[in-house]
């Protein structure tokens, strides 16, 4: 049996996870720093590294006393190198480096973007590669081709704001709290859309054509924020949240279509904190029987977010392939780790 610990300090959420054989999790706790940035809607990059360093050890040692094992047992550590906040990746760099520095225990350095992906493995055998993985979350909306471990290549990216970044500055602007997400996905659930009504918002990227695959959102903030102008009345909240979504996802779709088309590629794996989305797992769900590709998404929405057991899960595979990194490692706010060497 082969015991990996994964640490994740990436953002505003701290999470460490022990998990066997790549894919079965013993234990994994989550820290979410929510409620300390949503006065500011938005991660206050400092508050941050502090609320890590204060959280870190104490869900380490949560872990490990549910895990039931001693630290040498640890086959590996996989912590999160980049991309993100370097002031919070160094928090669980440093946790690593201890750990790794007392009990000997080798080093994998994990990209969390393709964490996000690889997450699919604690719930299913993974598929063979390439996979298109479509990352849909705070800070990306972009399709990668991903060829093997390490080896991801982007494809469609976003000119502007990423998809949850669009929910949460259009929750903003309705009023809604911080993280705009959930939120809005409430509203729009409740809207009961009448016969033939048209959408009061444009589709987006109308004018790319079938070979240019991007995602761009500001334009639909700019369409909603005109459309609360327009009103003379109080905002029908739950109506623009639904064609809010609606507007959004059909891009989301649109390019994934693309992508098989220029790729080939059928396995798709959708992942990042947007894919908590009930509306989107079943746009894209419903979208996957009729294209048809083979879909993928984290069923548990604890494995959407940020956490450590998708490190772990991915350090497993790059321990098996013996990447290990020196103590003297470094992290990166870059998402191409070629980049800072
Ligand atoms: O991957 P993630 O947890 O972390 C970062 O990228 O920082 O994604 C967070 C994003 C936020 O923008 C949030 O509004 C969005 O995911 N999100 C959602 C939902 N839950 C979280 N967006 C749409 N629907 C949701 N249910």
């Amino acid at each position: 049996m082969v015991y990996g610990l994964g640490i994740e300090s990436s953002c505003d959420e701290t999470s460490i996870a022990i998990v066997r054989d790549g894919n079965e999790v013993v234990s994994l706790k989550v820290y979410s720093q929510i409620e300390t940035h949503s006065p500011y809607r938005g991660v206050v990059p400092e508050i941050a590294s502090r609320a890590h360093l204060e959280k870190i050890n104490s869900l380490l040692a949560v872990c490990m006393e549910e895990a039931k094992i001693q630290f040498l047992e640890l086959k590996y550590i996989a912590v999160t190198g980049y991309p993100g906040l370097v002031g919070s990746l160094m928090i669980g760099a440093q946790l690593a480096r201890c750990i790794s520095l007392v009990h000997s225990i080798p080093i994998v350095l994990v990209n969390h973007l393709e964490a996000h992906l690889t997450v699919i493995g604690l719930e299913n055998e993974l598929p063979a590669f390439p996979w298109l993985g479509v990352l849909l979350s705070g800070g990306n909306s972009s399709i990668y081709i991903y060829k093997g471990f390490g080896d991801l290549q982007l494809l469609a990216d976003t000119n502007d704001d990423s998809l949850g970044e669009a929910f949460d500055k259009v929750s903003a602007v309705l009023g809604l709290p911080y993280p705009g997400g959930p939120y809005i996905e409430k509203e729009a659930l409740e809207y009961k859309r009448p016969k033939g009504e048209k959408n009061p918002f444009p589709k987006l990227l109308k004018e790319d054509g079938p070979e240019k695959i991007r995602f761009s959102y500001s334009g639909l903030k700019t369409a909603v924020l005109y459309y609360l102008k327009s009103l003379t009345e109080p905002p029908p909240i739950q109506k623009i949240s639904f064609y809010f979504q609606q507007t959004a996802f059909e891009l989301v779709v649109r390019n994934i279509k693309k992508a098989i088309q220029k790729t080939n590629i059928k396995t798709v794996v959708a992942a990042g904190g947007v894919l908590a989305n009930e509306t989107l797992r079943s746009v894209l769900l419903a979208e996957s029987k009729t294209a048809p590709f083979q879909l993928y998404y984290p069923q548990k929405k604890i494995y959407c977010t940020d956490n450590g057991a998708m490190v772990a899960c991915l350090g497993y595979h790059l321990w098996k392939e013996k990447k290990f990194v020196g103590l003297d490692f470094k992290v990166s706010p870059k998402r191409n780790f070629e980049q800072i060497i």
